[in-house]
């Protein structure tokens, strides 16, 4: 009899710890579900992405990413919270589930993707160099900016173009894009890259500075959702809003809203 007791307890036991332990095994799907918010890193100075307006006298974040996150938390059936960083710490926010996922017109590179994993492409640009008015004439192709001081925001993948443009020494790297745009403002670099509707943006809500029409080769120019590793049932719910997003035109339409603003 004690026998049998001892053996009750301890399947007791282990079907308890068995139940907990899965409780703390939930995907990120089912976490997100289960607190009813999803989380989203961005970094919010990068117009018509993601970027502060004044809305009703309040700051708030605005952009076509964050009208995204708005649609993918509808469809998850929960809340939205935005957490606005330096996009060098985004990925590192989400390894370690500060955030559920980031929205940052982040582009999935190969490096990224040794620690992150992507959902599709949801919007694809090229990129832009941005100039002081003062220097128009100035650089008539990449190669006249060989030695000039480049400006671009820290751990993008401009940063990698600009290595391709002029001198490592001579590039800019800073935490937000619009410390970016002061530089130039005050002639502290000679150019800027951006996406190319944020170098538009920028360009004309600056008196002073110009967008150019410098064509640069960048092979990774799309921006996606960035995930854990291992999280599939996030991706494919994901990837199933974007899907319809897009076929709806959905996205083009968040886009054109934003850009009109800074035109
Ligand atoms: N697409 C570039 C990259 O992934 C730049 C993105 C910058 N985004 C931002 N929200 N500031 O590196």
């Amino acid at each position: 009899m004690k026998k049998l007791i001892g053996i009750l307890l301890g399947i007791m036991v282990l079907v308890f710890s068995f139940g907990c332990s899965k409780k703390e095994d939930l995907t990120t799907l089912e976490k997100i579900k289960q607190k009813g918010e999803l989380v989203i890193g961005t970094s919010a100075s990068y117009p018509p992405y993601e970027f502060h307006k004044e809305v009703d006298g309040k700051d708030q974040i605005v952009g076509f990413d964050i009208d995204i996150a708005k649609e993918l938390a509808k469809d998850l059936g929960v809340k939205l919270t935005i957490k606005d960083m330096k996009f060098d710490g985004l990925i590192a926010a989400l390894t370690t589930n500060k955030i559920d996922i980031i929205i940052a017109g982040m582009t999935p590179t190969e490096e990224r993707k040794q620690t992150v994993d992507f959902s599709d492409v949801y919007y694809t640009a090229t990129q832009s160099i941005v100039i002081h008015k003062d220097d128009i004439g100035k650089f008539k192709s990449l190669d006249d900016l060989k030695n000039s001081k480049i400006g671009v925001q820290k751990g993008t993948i401009q940063e990698q173009i600009a290595k391709e443009i002029t001198n490592e020494e001579d590039i800019k790297g800073l935490a937000k894009a619009a410390d970016v745009v002061l530089q130039l403002k005050s002639k502290k670099i000679d150019a800027l890259i951006f996406e190319t509707p944020v170098a538009k943006a920028y360009a004309s809500n600056n008196d002073e500075l110009v967008f150019t029409n410098l064509k640069i080769n960048s092979e990774d120019n799309g921006s996606a959702i960035a995930i854990n590793l291992n999280n599939d049932d996030l991706k494919e719910v994901l990837n199933e809003s974007l899907k319809n997003l897009k076929s709806e035109g959905k996205i083009y339409e968040f886009v054109a809203n934003y850009s009109i603003e800074g035109e």
